[in-house]
């Protein structure tokens, strides 16, 4: 289980101050989807990237497996961000000048295991139907393509933590649900705990879990009814 306990994040510009997150309380159960869902610019990558700290919070602390994020050393960050967490991003961030199976490997080059874990990584490409496109680059693929990649590259570490930012938002709805399909066989295989920001409420399941936002807060009226359209609209 992870906890959030009155996270906040203030983003400083000049003499600006953006509250994109104010004060957010909840947990996140393990082994299941939860999707973080609400309007644009209400704070949920920002919620994500703090989840995966890849960033700070201004206020508030996050608990992963009894560990307070707050309280890591910056090694320690470095390795729960190496080892524990897997991040798919929207716009896939794939190195162009790489193959296939080069960019799914780019996390173990400065550790120098990418040789050794040249095999598994092709034979998760293939799972996901990119065998015969383990030698392409990003721009001979298409989106659907360069996500499965990026999806391949989060979870080839089995991950204990899967964040996923928008990872269908530039899929048709086909390309989507297959990249939703894998993500739930992988998650099931490796016990993962998937966290996904999305705006297609239509991938969310009944078993999952929600968590809504708005205006940098738990949207307090997530509602039972809110979340039974939610669902009725899934199926
Ligand atoms: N680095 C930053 N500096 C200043 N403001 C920021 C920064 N990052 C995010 N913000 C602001 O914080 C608020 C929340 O941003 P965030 O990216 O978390 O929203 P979001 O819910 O993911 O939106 P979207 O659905 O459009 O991706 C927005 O008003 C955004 O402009
Ligand atoms: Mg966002």
């Amino acid at each position: 289980m992870i906890q959030l306990i009155d996270v906040a994040k203030t983003h400083r510009r000049g003499q600006a101050e953006v509250h994109a997150l104010r004060g957010v309380t909840c947990e996140i159960p393990q082994h299941k989807f939860t999707f973080i869902i609400g309007p644009s610019g209400s704070g949920k990558s920002s919620l994500l990237y703090l989840i995966g700290a890849l960033d700070e919070p201004t206020r508030g602390d996050i608990i992963v497996e009894g560990q307070r994020l707050s309280q890591f050393t910056r090694t320690q960050r470095d390795l729960y961000r190496r080892h524990k967490v897997g991040f798919v991003f929207q716009n896939f961030n794939l190195l162009n000048n790489l193959t296939a199976v080069e960019n799914v490997l780019i996390p173990y080059l400065p550790t120098g295991e990418a040789r050794k874990k040249r095999s598994e990584a092709e034979s998760l490409l293939r799972r996901v139907g990119l065998g015969d496109r383990l030698d392409h680059r990003p721009n001979q693929l298409s989106g659907g393509e360069q996500q499965r990649i990026a999806l391949v590259r989060a979870l080839l570490k089995r991950p204990l933590l899967v964040l996923a930012d928008e990872p269908t938002g530039e899929l048709d709805s086909a390309s989507g649900a297959e990249i939703f399909r894998y993500l739930r066989e992988l998650k099931d295989e490796h016990q993962s705990t998937v966290i996904i920001v999305t705006h297609d409420r239509s991938y969310i399941q009944p078993d999952d879990h929600v968590l809504p936002i708005r205006d940098g807060r738990l949207a307090e009226l997530a509602p039972v009814a809110d979340a039974a359209s939610v669902r009725a609209d899934a199926k």
